[in-house]
């Protein structure tokens, strides 16, 4: 389609749809769309309207704050220092270090067995993922000698942590960064190549660019909050219709979100998605996002995870939602070596 018609049927598509859900996906709000066009009439959809923090003090209590997550972070660097290693790949806008936890036998070393990175709060305002990743790495040093599914990832399987990819946003408690832009918006797009203008990309999304060019990511999870589903490739559609888009891996890609549906409390049970996972472009389409840009600039197989229907829960749930979600992760990076030993067999 030429282009310009194409862009016509994206604003217009959106417009007929002003908003399906909250989590990967924009605003609930029904928004005049039309206020955000730019001079070229193209979508400002990497930008948001200036949100209205409604997180209280009271929610935050009991979450890290980012010096405490950073202090965590390098305490658990000193006491797990024989498998693991922590490393920065850039920086936020308002200089915070984007700290990585790199999990293995041989930390530091590049190995030719697969590896496995998690990213939290890409979203400022979906904390739980930062709190539950830190928890992974702990529990992962803990266990590595005494549990054999900790045992089998810390050998095999090279792990690398970004527990807050948007300390920014969890600063100011809201979904951007800060200059309120929408991190799963701001990636190079296959269906909409204006999003490839290079001078808007905001530095987490450039380091985590620079990140996947220079290592070898086999498979990777991405953690948001506002559903309860593992949402899979292609997240956009050609037209912006609601629809199931496979891309080439789709059957992989399904087996990846079920082993994570299943072996979650509950996720599978959901009456919404079936099975507990979904394609993204059929749950509502999105443009600019981390995962497809994964799938086909880094060859990575990215999920992104609705891990809790609420976004910011109490802390006090905390505990609960990690024992949730706890076989999961593990599953899912053991997934990748019961593939390959598949595959060996095959
Ligand atoms: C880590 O240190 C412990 C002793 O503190 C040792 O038993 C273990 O083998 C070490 N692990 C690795 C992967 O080197
Ligand atoms: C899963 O369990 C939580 C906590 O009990 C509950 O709030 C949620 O509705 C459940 N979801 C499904 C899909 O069963
Ligand atoms: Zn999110």
């Amino acid at each position: 389609m030429e282009l310009c018609s194409l862009r016509f049927a994206f604003v217009l598509a959106l417009l007929l749809y002003p908003c399906f859900a909250a989590a990967r996906g924009g605003d609930r709000r029904p928004i005049s769309l039309l206020g955000q066009m730019d001079d070229q009439g193209w979508m400002l959809s990497r930008h948001l309207l200036e949100d209205q923090p409604l997180i209280t003090d009271d929610m935050v209590s009991g979450y890290m704050s980012n010096s405490e997550l950073e202090m965590a972070i390098k305490e658990f660097g000193r006491r797990c220092s024989n498998i693991s290693r922590v490393y920065s790949i850039g920086k936020s806008v308002n200089s915070v270090p984007l700290w990585v936890i790199e999990i293995s036998d041989k930390p530091g070393k590049d190995e030719a067995g697969p590896s496995f990175k998690f990213i939290g709060n890409v979203h400022g305002d979906e904390p739980v993922g930062r709190e539950l990743l830190i928890r992974l790495a702990n529990w992962l040093c803990d266990n590595y000698m005494k549990d054999s599914l900790a045992m089998l990832i810390v050998k095999h399987v090279h792990l690398h942590i970004l527990p807050t990819m948007n300390p920014d946003g969890f600063a100011l408690r809201r979904r951007g960064n800060a200059n309120n832009v929408d991190l799963n918006r701001d990636f190079p797009d296959q269906f909409y190549p204006l999003n490839d203008r290079l001078e808007s990309r905001q530095p987490e999304t450039r380091a985590i660019m620079n990140w996947v060019k220079e290592r070898r990511f086999t498979a990777s999870a991405s953690l948001h909050g506002g559903a309860l589903v593992a949402n899979y490739p292609w997240d956009g559609s050609q037209d912006t219709r609601k629809e199931y888009v496979a891309c080439p891996d789709d059957k992989t890609f399904r087996y990846m979100a079920s082993v994570y549906s299943h072996s979650h409390y509950n996720m599978s049970l959901s009456k919404e998605f079936e099975g507990g996972i979904t394609n993204g472009a059929f749950w509502y389409p999105i443009y600019g996002g981390m995962q497809d840009w994964n799938y086909i600039h880094g060859g990575c197989f990215e999920l992104t995870l609705e891990i809790s229907d609420v976004k910011w829960p109490k802390s006090t749930e905390l505990p609960v939602l990690w024992e949730y979600n706890r076989l999961s992760m593990l599953n899912l990076m053991a997934s990748l070596l019961k593939h390959l030993l598949w595959q060996m067999i095959a």
